[in-house]
């Protein structure tokens, strides 16, 4: 059976990953996937996490199965970075959250959820979104369909398209927002249009799924939040999918969540039924290491403000590369206007090259980006960066 069986194409962001391992070129450079490097280009362990670990190994006196939708005091911690800590949401029943393994973990429960309950929903995704996302959703078995998000000429949201196309959306259909840090464009809504956004699904009924996979690489857990809480104060009903890859550095751990919030705590509990129903078919209960190391850091006063700072030094280190990039850019004359890199959140830039372009810095430069043009800044380091600018400006022409 098996002898007819084509190789599929590789993945358009961790296939690099696997490319960029093979590259025996030593200067090499991976501006691919989403993982944060410090400035010597390593991927920490954040010294946070690594405490708490010590104590969780210390302490840990089973290996026994986590209820199907993972700890409820780790759901609740969850709750209490979305909707703030002293948000009626984190407690009052109306909202409940499943432990996933990741944030594509969520999303895919999300999707298996849609695709049981709402089977004729399309899921609406940004042009352009992850490259992931139409494939999650699809594999459930869900219509996807697209809706104008970038002006690449002016480098900003077209929100105005961005109104028009989901006003046109059905009732019932599924409009996914990032909740911050877009991916792949680093643009993202402002206060007034996470307002309108909201305002819109409301009237049209629509239902909004926020991937919220970057809290804090924004400018900071609580501003970065605000979208999110937007949505939620003007909506009944949302799903929202977390990630702790990124802000907690937990990326081989798999450490998500899924949290729905419903109009009433009866609601919300038949919705979790689903979800566990769901989750009971696919990995059956969550692995627990991950999720209990978030725990442990967010329920302790001094571990999590020791979190929050090294979170923030992930982020101002972002930012610092952003800053210097566009320097470097502007100082060796790279033809064009670079500046809205500087402005841009999260650990991308859309850099508007050319697939073409992203090809010759890899052929020529062992420089990895993704086809769209995506560049991870946090991969950028005071060491890669003199070189990486002058191939910039060479592909550049
Ligand atoms: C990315 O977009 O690079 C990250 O979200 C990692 C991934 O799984 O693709």
């Amino acid at each position: 059976m098996f002898e007819s069986v084509k190789t599929a194409p590789p993945d358009p962001i961790l296939g690099l990953s696997e490319a960029f391992a093979r590259d025996p070129r030593p200067h090499k450079i991976n501006l691919s996937v989403g993982v944060f490097k410090d400035a010597a280009g390593k991927t920490p362990v954040l010294g946070v996490v690594k405490d708490a670990e010590q104590r969780l190994l210390a302490e840990e006196t089973s290996k026994g199965y986590k209820p199907i939708e993972g700890d409820p005091e780790f759901g609740k911690l969850v709750r209490g970075l979305l909707f703030g800590d002293a948000s009626p949401l984190v407690g009052d029943g109306r909202a409940v959250t499943a432990h996933t393994p990741g944030g594509t973990g969520a999303l895919r429960v999300a999707a298996d959820y849609l695709r049981a309950q709402h089977p004729g929903a399309s899921v609406w995704v940004s042009d352009p979104t992850w490259v992931n996302h139409p494939k999650v959703f699809e594999a459930a078995g869900l219509a996807v369909r697209t809706y104008p998000y970038f002006d690449a000429a002016g480098n900003r949201v077209d929100f105005d398209a961005m109104l028009a196309a989901l006003g046109a959306a059905p009732a019932g259909d599924v409009i996914l927002l990032h909740g911050g840090c877009h991916n792949p464009t680093g643009a993202d809504l402002s206060r007034a249009q996470w307002q309108g956004v909201a305002k819109l699904l409301a009237e049209r009924k629509l239902l909004p799924l926020v991937d919220f996979a970057y809290q804090g690489f924004g400018t900071g857990l609580e501003e970065d939040a605000e979208g999110v809480r937007l949505v939620a104060a003007e909506l009944p009903e949302i799903l929202v999918c977390s990630s702790f890859s990124k802000n907690f550095g937990l990326y081989n751990e798999r450490t998500g969540a899924l949290t729905a919030l419903a109009g009433t705590p009866e609601v919300a509990n038949a919705v979790l039924s689903q979800l566990k129903s769901c989750i009971r078919a696919n990995y059956s209960n969550p692995p627990a290491h991950g999720g209990a190391i978030v725990r442990a850091v967010l329920a302790d006063p001094v571990l999590r403000k020791r979190w929050v700072v090294e979170l923030a030094e992930m982020r101002d280190r972002i930012n610092g590369m952003r800053r210097e990039f566009v320097k470097q850019l502007e100082a060796k004359g790279a033809k064009g206007n670079f500046g809205f890199i500087a402005e841009q959140r999260g650990m991308f830039s859309f850099s508007g090259l050319t697939k073409a372009q992203v090809e010759r810095l890899r052929d020529d430069f062992a420089i990895y980006a993704v086809g769209s043009g995506r560049i991870n800044v946090a991969g950028m380091t005071p060491a890669n960066i003199g070189p990486l600018t002058d191939a910039i400006v060479a592909v550049l022409g």
